[in-house]
């Protein structure tokens, strides 16, 4: 995690140092942001879960996500693709609730070069179950499958607010396309 020498007041120092430890998180799986809560919606009712941020492209505002094809999540984002994401970090007393446009990506070369390197991990498993998540089971461990539902999840980030807990003052900001500007927390 990027250490802060002082408690930043410029509003685009604010901003470069929360997508630089965005782009830390992607690539040290010990910072707290990279594990974000992903918000949906089917329209009716709210849904949430833990993902793991595998990439961010800074300047295209952009982070990605892998998912298993069959997942809920899917077919949410296909109907409603505007969800939101959430990060805290304890060390840097930060919260980040990202206004997010979401896409799927299933085939094409974005998926399988993708595939190509996670096939080789550990964390394939998640993508080779038999079963869709969710689906009931009569025991507590599904057997292994061997096709892949590896699916890509892109979300391009529209809004970033950004909340600041400090002992000298809580602070919040947003970062969109009108700019940059406090907010009382
Ligand atoms: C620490 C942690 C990390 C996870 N990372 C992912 C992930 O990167 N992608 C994913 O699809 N599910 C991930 N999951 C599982 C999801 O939280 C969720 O249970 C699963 O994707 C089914 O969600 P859905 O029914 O909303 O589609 C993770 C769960 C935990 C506890």
């Amino acid at each position: 995690m990027s250490p802060l020498p002082r408690r930043l007041d410029d509003l685009s120092l604010v901003e470069a140092s929360v997508w630089s430890n965005l782009a830390e998180a992607a690539q040290d799986r010990t910072h707290p942001w990279r594990l974000a809560v992903l918000a949906t919606t089917d329209g009716a009712v709210a849904d949430a879960r833990t993902v793991v941020i595998r990439e961010v492209d800074v300047p295209a505002r952009r982070l990605v996500v892998y998912t298993d094809a069959r997942s809920p999540k899917v077919a949410q984002i296909e109907a409603h693709p505007l969800g939101t994401m959430v990060v805290y970090s304890d060390p840097l007393g930060w919260q980040l609730r990202l206004s997010v446009k979401l896409g799927i990506e299933t085939t094409g070369l974005a998926v399988w070069s993708r595939w190509a390197k996670l096939k080789m991990t550990p964390a394939a498993h998640d993508f080779l179950s038999p079963l869709p998540p969710g689906s009931p089971l009569d025991r507590p461990t599904p057997e292994r499958g061997s096709r892949e539902h590896f699916a890509v999840v892109t979300a391009e980030v529209l809004a970033v607010d950004w909340v600041e807990l400090h002992a000298e003052g809580h602070r919040r900001a947003r970062f969109d396309d009108e700019g940059a500007r406090w907010l009382a927390p």
